[in-house]
């Protein structure tokens, strides 16, 4: 008996053993940090509302920004596809150490309920907003995609601030390099050099642009790529020495398939390899549509997408899955495990 529950321990230890591999481990700091659902709470057991959202690591927290969707869903009248909005509601910030727990720390960036000539009022669209931090001039800068209802304005807007948490102070919008710019991300390299990419050209064409070296305007360095492939949602890792940006196809709300490009420099050649995700529902990006990538460890990232509910915008939920880098490829996997 003795040694029959010696053996079965032995058994037991070894395969923990043989399970607990730097990967496995790794892994589990991924899964605790993801949530699939939709009532995904703050550390005071309010609802996270942060779409769209980027992080930003900075003297060991993450801090989450993203558009805060707030109010009754409605369709705005005389558009071909399926225009629903809520109020912009500016951007919201959350602080972690874990990943897991957020505490709120209020609006970063407030909209404007007065002045409806106002890039930030309500009646217009903020979303997708990305913080970088500039180490030479110690500020904090968020880039934004900016919009009226129609999304004809097609422009980027800049917002600075000296802390973290905010509050942001807006310093206007524009098209970069007189290009329309829709769907958005900025990326900021080993160099400190920072990069804004965005959908272009009717969405036909993702564009990327060098920032300036305080991140608050672009400069002539850009370059067109994803030529006539109609994406958006951009999302933009570095592992080792390539550079992989996820986009998704541009059908509004409705989530569709993933696809990722490679490149060896930020303005240099991508080139297409396919879809990321595996599984079932990988067709769909399992219902969700990119929005960040945090790096964690060497070749593991957390990437964060939105499960968007078009009639009913403030439900929209969250889906946040392990991604893993080997070699030149890109891949997700769907995982089960609820946050919430
Ligand atoms: C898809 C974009 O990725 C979202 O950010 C949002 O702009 C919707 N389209 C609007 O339909």
């Amino acid at each position: 008996m003795a040694i029959k529950a010696i053996v079965a321990y032995i058994i037991y230890f070894l395969g923990f053993f043989i399970l607990w591999t730097p990967e496995s481990r790794a892994q589990s700091k991924v899964d605790s940090g993801f949530f699939q659902g939709q009532r995904w709470k703050d550390s005071q057991g309010n609802p996270i509302n942060a779409h769209g959202a980027g992080v930003l690591y900075y003297k060991d927290k993450y801090y989450l920004y993203g558009e805060i969707k707030k109010g009754q869903t409605t369709l705005v009248p005389g558009q071909i596809w399926d225009a629903y909005r809520v109020p912009a509601g500016g951007v919201s910030c959350y602080s972690s150490f874990d990943l897991k727990h957020w505490k709120y720390e209020g609006v970063a960036l407030l909209p404007n309920t007065k002045d409806t000539s106002s890039d930030l009022h309500v009646s217009r669209v903020i979303e997708r907003p990305k913080v970088i931090f500039n180490e030479k001039t110690k500020k904090f800068v968020m880039w934004m995609h900016i919009d009226k209802e129609d999304y004809a304005y097609a422009r980027v807007g800049v917002a600075i601030s000296d802390s973290p948490q905010g509050p942001f102070r807006f310093l206007g919008s524009f098209r970069p390099n007189g290009n329309e710019s829709r769907d958005m991300t900025v990326f900021k390299d080993l160099d400190n050099s920072g990069y804004l990419i965005y959908s272009s050209e009717g969405n036909a064409i993702m564009h990327i642009c060098k920032l300036s070296s305080d991140y608050l305007s672009v400069t002539k360095n850009e370059k067109r790529m994803l030529v006539w492939q109609s994406r958006e949602a951009p999302v933009i890792i570095r592992n080792n020495k390539k550079y992989f940006l996820i986009t998704s196809k541009t059908t509004g709300w409705s989530p569709n398939e993933a696809m990722y490009a490679v490149a060896d420099k930020p303005l240099g050649n991508w080139k297409v390899v396919g879809n990321p995700c595996t599984g079932s529902m990988s067709e769909t990006t399992y219902n969700s549509q990119g929005t960040f990538a945090l790096p964690l460890t060497n070749g593991q990232f957390l990437f964060m997408a939105d499960r968007w509910n078009m009639k009913d915008l403030e439900n929209s939920g969250y889906v946040w899955l392990p991604m893993t880098v080997e070699e030149d490829r890109l891949k997700i996997v769907w995982q089960d495990v609820a946050f919430y």
